[in-house]
């Protein structure tokens, strides 16, 4: 097991994603970040800067469980205070699990602004994967707005209330083109792009041999969009997905929500004589974004030769059945690699998503409470025993009435700011079961991934309709369910998932599009509360709020 040791600096630099120029969050002068690859048992150190000048920010490390290491789980007002400007962090932590992850920034909507690159973690020495591949890709997928996250972010505060709208570009590897197709010869929609190779903007060629087979992994760091991904004339088998193996399926295209990855192995067993195209479309939103495009390009032909065919057509947008029966397939590997989940339950909550209003402004919320992050991170606040100063101290609700109609508009729109936490037994198994429902205006539900920090967790189904124990309970699939960090909720359905409250700290568990997230959708989740105590958190976490006076407080005394 090694150290591994980055220095980094954040900073807003001009860059041009998609061919127009913009300012956009780097590390390094990079966009996106350096990737950080790994082995499982290793120990990365990550020194971070603010150069941002005016501003905080922290990294969220996604998937990496931070076992031990709660306060360098990079979330702000959660894990740690947001780094000062000019000031510095070190994040230390173990990824203990081989699987392709991804780091982005909690602070704000600094996903939105660029910060984000991907982690990759390799099976310890010695050990290998249950699958066979003679390289490897990585795509990490977003998607990229020309109007500044500042104006978006104030954009979904205001009154009357401002969407975001849809991005402008979709990025593979943080590239893509505005207002022009490489694959304009298909279609008539846009002008071809005339960009140099070595454009930002220019796509990140794969480039492969011939009867070869290789690993793809694909992240998904998006703001907003849900995607589908296809090579055109290849198929794909899927084999992990969010650092956990699955069993292999073998797709034409697959979903990748905002917060999952997966690695897919295809053959490279086409005509060698041509390229062939890798698609990155919008899914579940009427899209108004064109497909991310790069090319699959077969040596030794020339990487600016375009494919000869269009490119792959995705399910329609709204397919929700496609949808569904794709995350459907995702089953856990068998035998013993992946564990199984206990039985048994021993606490359930509800979180019945919805949105609301608070003094005229369009809020997400759980149980009808949006979430407000505080100026206290949680985990200082807990191990000084400030509950009900530094945040509420009355745990939100673990249910919402039975007679909830999910199928229309709230009836009472009025919800209301909280920053509770759900406490858990330490080792308990905790059931959360996911409910949609109809949003503000009539007839419509949106998609949310949600994103457990600190765990993962078993699924164990997805259903139409409002959860009943008497209906959906016998249908849960305790048998081989997949492990992940990240799972849907569909429109008018629910999700049920299972984890063990084994990781003493304080966790984000919310919906990973970065507006709805910003608009008040998650909740906190607190277990091994004694532990917590007992924790040895840096100083550099928690000086600012009651934690920071507390520690002034004491070095004067000290
Ligand atoms: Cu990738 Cu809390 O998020
Ligand atoms: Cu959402």
């Amino acid at each position: 097991d090694q150290n591994k040791n980055f220095q980094w600096e954040v900073d807003y630099i001009f860059r041009s994603p998609d061919c127009v120029e913009n300012v956009v969050m780097g590390i390094n002068g990079q966009f996106p970040g350096p990737t950080i690859r790994a082995k499982a048992g290793d120990t990365i150190t990550v020194n971070l800067t603010n150069n941002l000048r005016t501003e905080g920010v922290v990294i969220h490390w996604h998937g990496i469980k931070q076992f031990g290491t709660p306060w360098a789980d990079g979330t702000a007002s959660i894990s740690q205070c947001a780094i000062n400007a000019g000031e510095y962090y070190v994040y230390t932590f173990k990824v203990d699990k081989a699987g392709t992850y991804f780091y982005h920034g909690h602070f704000g909507m600094h996903r939105s602004a660029g910060l984000y690159g991907s982690l990759i973690v390799d099976v310890a020495d010695g050990l290998k994967e249950p699958f066979h591949y003679d390289g490897e890709f990585n795509l990490l997928l977003s998607d990229w707005w020309h109007q500044n996250v500042h104006e978006q972010a104030v954009a979904l505060e205001s009154n009357p209330f401002r969407w975001i709208g849809e991005p402008q570009s979709i990025l593979i590897n943080g590239r893509g083109q505005y207002n022009c197709s490489l694959a304009a010869q298909f279609n008539n929609t846009s002008g071809a792009c005339s960009i140099g190779k070595d454009a930002q903007c220019a796509p990140d060629v794969l480039k492969v041999l011939p009867n070869k087979t290789y690993r793809l992994r694909i992240a998904s760091a998006t703001s907003l969009s849900s995607l589908n991904l296809a090579i055109g004339n290849h198929k794909m088998t899927l084999v992990e997905a969010d650092g956990n193996y699955i069993e292999p399926v073998t797709v034409d295209n697959l979903d990748i929500y905002s917060g999952e990855s997966y690695s897919v192995l295809f053959t490279t067993d086409q005509d060698p004589t041509k390229n062939y195209w890798i698609s990155a479309s919008v899914r579940g939103r009427l899209p108004k974004t064109p497909p991310g495009l790069t090319i699959l390009n077969y040596q030794p032909n020339s990487p600016s030769s375009l494919p000869t065919s269009p490119p792959p057509i995705p399910p329609a947008w709204n397919d929700f059945n496609a949808s569904k029966s794709f995350s459907n397939k995702i089953l856990a590997l068998q035998g013993s690699l992946v564990p199984r989940p206990p039985p048994r339950y021993n606490r359930r909550i509800f979180l019945l998503n919805t949105q609301n209003k608070i003094n005229g402004i369009i809020k997400w919320s759980l149980n009808n409470i949006s979430l407000v992050l505080p100026p206290t991170p949680y985990l200082g606040a807990l191990k000084y025993g400030l509950d009900g100063k530094a945040f509420d101290k009355q745990n939100p609700p673990e249910n919402f009435p039975r007679d909830y109609d999910i199928m229309k508009p709230p009836v009472n729109p009025n919800s209301s700011y909280g920053n509770g936490v759900y406490r858990f037994e330490f080792r308990s198994t905790v059931d959360v079961i996911l409910q949609n429902a109809n949003i503000l205006a009539e007839g419509q539900s949106d998609v949310h991934p949600w994103h457990l920090h600190g765990h993962d967790f078993w699924i164990l189904g997805y259903g139409e309709g409002k959860f009943t124990e008497e209906r959906d309970e016998k249908n849960l699939n305790l048998k081989n369910p997949p492990l992940r960090n990240t799972v849907v909720i569909f429109p008018y359905g629910w999700t049920a998932i299972r984890f063990i409250a084994n990781n003493p700290g304080a966790w984000a568990f919310h919906c990973h599009i970065e507006p709805h997230l910003h608009m008040g959708m998650g909740v906190v989740f607190v277990e091994g509360i004694n532990q917590i105590k007992k924790m040895n958190i840096p100083d550099t976490a928690l000086t600012c709020g009651l934690t920071g006076k507390l520690l002034v407080h004491n070095r004067g005394r000290g």
